[in-house]
């Protein structure tokens, strides 16, 4: 089973992952960006403003190719229990935003470059918090931790999770991490008991 964690920067998403090891211990833990190369080449495009989104989209997508064959089919296919922070939809509500001036429905577009290549969640996890919140807590660091920013990307997942409420469970990430856990151990053994 591929279980997702998304939200915006700050949400407290990979908080939550490393508690959830403890929980899952036999789970696989991952992330997109990945540790690989390409995951390396990706941050460093998330640290350069100046990067070119659509450029920025196939960084993603490649990693995100390796990341499955590599990584994601592989423990599928034996049977494990696979929990990534972030996944397709970081790119979906993400790119869906810096994309905007460059090509028309870009979510959409984002969306309908995966499908013939992606395996989809069975499960998404989306830890929500509110604006401000999500701008203090990650500080502002990086291009995608302005305000206007996660506004936008606030919306694009929104609309995500209206095409496709079944895959989701909104998560209270404004509770204490203790609350969050709780929350996601308990939703992820109602789907993997
Ligand atoms: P992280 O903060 O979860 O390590 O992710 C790094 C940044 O990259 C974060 O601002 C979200 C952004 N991102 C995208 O824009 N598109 C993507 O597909 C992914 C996986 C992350």
């Amino acid at each position: 089973m591929l279980v997702t964690l998304e939200g915006l920067d700050g949400s407290g998403k990979s908080t939550a992952c490393r508690h959830l090891r403890e929980w899952f211990q036999s789970a696989v833990f991952t992330r997109e960006p990945t540790t690989s190369w390409y995951g390396d080449a990706v941050r460093r495009s998330v640290d350069d403003s100046d990067a070119d989104p659509v450029a920025e989209l196939f960084l993603y997508c490649a990693d995100h190719a390796a990341h499955l064959s590599e990584t994601i089919i592989p423990a599928l296919d034996d049977d494990r229990l696979v929990i990534s922070d972030r996944y397709v939809d970081s790119r979906i509500a993400y790119q869906g935003v810096t994309l905007r001036d460059r090509i028309d429905d870009p979510a959409r577009f984002v969306r309908e470059l995966h499908e013939p290549f992606t395996v989809m969640p069975d499960l998404t996890c989306f830890i929500e918090v509110d604006i401000p919140t999500a701008v203090q807590r990650s500080g502002g660091a990086t291009k995608f931790e302005r305000r206007p920013f996660l506004e936008a990307v606030a919306t694009e997942y929104d609309r995500i999770i209206d095409a496709e409420p079944q895959r989701f469970t909104i998560i209270d990430g404004e509770q204490d991490i203790d609350g969050v856990v709780t929350d996601l151990v308990e939703v992820i053994q109602a789907h993997h008991p």
